[in-house]
């Protein structure tokens, strides 16, 4: 396992992505609207990111072993779609859930970061899967310093989705990220506390846990891509790209849009 350490300037490059990553989600917050498909989210934000921003969408075309290439710029998974739902002629109607997950890269650095977004009037189970989902990512990034464990986030992550009377997705995981989509290491959201890889100054990670309302296990659709729960149970994630600095972490998927820290992160912090 190589985990890089990124520094100065490759730090500043990684900011730059997140931040361009953020702003994608706020340039298509207002059209995330009954009525709209998923592929015309995907159009708008390839067309965003190429045309405004400059960046490449990382998704397009990506190939990890064993998939064939990604065909779209951006992920979008609804309801009981856990991740990776690929962009089509899905209509979304009032009630759904729907995460949009971007990924740009901006000379050479990538930053990946995804959100919720409530579509028209949901369910108050919808909001609260949606609402404890956002705060395990944070219960996560708040246990992100140097010398703790990742078994550390991981734990605090299963700890409070499980508490809440939810399951956490095993099968998909955060990642190292910098010059590449998927490095090492392997963010588990669960585990055990005092345990895996140590922390250190300049590593950069995603936390981006999958949780599901109901049973944790997972189906792939025929697709190869998307990923729904088998029991068909509403399922959220979201997504940050951070760094580990030496009093901390500091959040490089950041922009005027993102959704303000928890309160109980802040007010423990
Ligand atoms: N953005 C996803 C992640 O958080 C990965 C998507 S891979 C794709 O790691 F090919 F489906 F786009
Ligand atoms: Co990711
Ligand atoms: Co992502």
């Amino acid at each position: 396992m190589t985990v890089t350490i990124k520094t100065g300037s490759e730090i500043e490059g990684m900011r730059i992505a997140g931040r361009l990553g953020s702003e994608v989600l706020d340039y298509i917050t207002p059209f995330v609207k009954p009525g709209v498909t998923t592929g015309e989210l995907d159009k708008l934000c390839h067309d965003y990111m190429i045309n405004v921003q400059g960046t490449i969408p990382a998704p397009l075309n990506y190939a990890p072993p064993g998939h064939a290439p990604y065909p779209k710029s951006i992920c979008t998974s609804v309801n009981n779609q856990v991740c990776h739902g690929v962009p089509g002629d899905k209509l979304l109607k009032n009630g759904d859930i729907v995460n949009l997950d971007i990924t740009v890269i901006k000379d050479g650095w990538h930053g990946d970061t995804s959100r919720m977004f409530a579509v028209g009037d949901v369910t108050v189970q919808a909001k609260r899967l949606i609402q404890i989902t956002y705060e395990s990512m944070w219960i996560g990034i708040s246990h992100v310093k140097p010398g703790a464990r990742l078994g550390d986030v991981g734990h605090a992550i299963q700890q409070f989705a499980e508490n809440s009377g939810y399951s956490v997705v095993r099968e998909f995981c955060g990642h190292g990220i910098g010059l590449n989509f998927h490095e090492d290491p392997q963010v588990l959201h669960y585990g055990k506390a005092g345990t895996g890889l140590r922390l250190e100054t300049g590593m950069t990670f995603t936390i981006e846990p999958m949780i599901n309302a109901g049973r944790r296990d997972i189906r792939q659709m025929p697709d190869g891509w998307t990923i729904t729960t088998k029991d068909r149970s509403l399922s959220a994630q979201w997504e940050h790209t951070i760094l580990v600095t030496d009093t901390g972490y500091e959040v490089l998927t950041v922009s005027v849009g993102s959704p303000a820290t928890p309160d109980r992160i802040l007010s423990a912090a």
